[in-house]
């Protein structure tokens, strides 16, 4: 059986593991997360005391740093030198941190051969910066997916209030354009719409709407039989 590869791109908060996850579930596809390992790397920096603006730090510290993925009932599991990081990578600090630190090339590198593996293992539905643009630039099917920055805003704090954390919904907003402006005037890889990638707005669209319009432009592309 053939592989295929959904690559789906877009800024901070627009519902990208979210709707990619579901996705994958139905297309029986299997989800990568590569933010999730961005912000694996970030928590090992921060563990380190090493800061983002110390590249010669960073490079050093990449030397001592493995990144890996496994599966556990469907799940992708994010281990950092052997430790299941998946509870810990989820708040704003290790967000920031990632986003900081993932204009570094090395860093960058270290990832990017992992990611191409795991696609090469199985059809895989995954999501990031660069996916489209420079992970799988072959992929089949290349999703820009975005929405208004006080949606994405609006997203992530009912996400954090959901999961009891503190926070001021301006905060919030401001902190999502400095992660697009980061992601996005970075050199290296940076965040944008590749030249054959759908773009979704999902501004006005539930989880279930957006979900469904990946798995109908995936289907509409005639190909979910066995790859030529
Ligand atoms: O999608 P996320 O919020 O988990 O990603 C965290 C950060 O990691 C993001 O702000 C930039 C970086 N990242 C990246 O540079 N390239 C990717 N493919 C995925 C994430």
């Amino acid at each position: 059986m053939a592989n295929y590869q959904i690559a789906i791109d877009g800024p901070a908060g627009a519902g990208k593991s979210t709707i990619a996850k579901l996705a994958a579930k139905e297309l029986g596809f299997v989800y990568v997360d590569t933010g999730a390992m961005y912000r694996a790397l970030a928590l090992f920096f921060i563990r380190e005391k090493i800061g983002a603006g110390d590249i010669e730090g960073l490079k050093q510290a990449l030397k001592n740093v493995e990144v890996t993925i496994q599966y556990e009932e469907n799940e992708q599991v994010v281990m950092l030198n052997g430790e299941n990081v998946n509870g810990l990578i989820r708040s704003e600090e290790v967000g920031k941190m990632a986003s900081a630190t993932s204009p570094v090339a090395e860093v960058r590198k270290k990832l990017l051969s992992l990611q191409r593996k795991l696609a090469e293992e199985t059809s895989v539905i995954m999501d990031g910066r660069d996916i489209g643009t420079a992970v799988l630039p072959e992929a089949d099917l290349k999703i820009y997916l975005t929405a208004d920055a006080s949606v994405r805003a609006e997203r992530r704090y009912k996400e954090l209030l959901a999961r009891g954390e503190n926070c001021v919904l301006e905060k919030i907003r401001d902190e999502i354009i400095e992660r697009d402006r980061q992601d996005m005037e970075r050199e290296v890889s940076p965040l944008k719409q590749a030249k054959d990638a759908v773009l979704l707005d999902s501004s006005k669209l539930s989880i279930e709407q957006a979900k469904n319009e990946v798995v109908r432009l995936f289907r509409a592309m005639g190909i979910a039989g066995q790859k030529p």
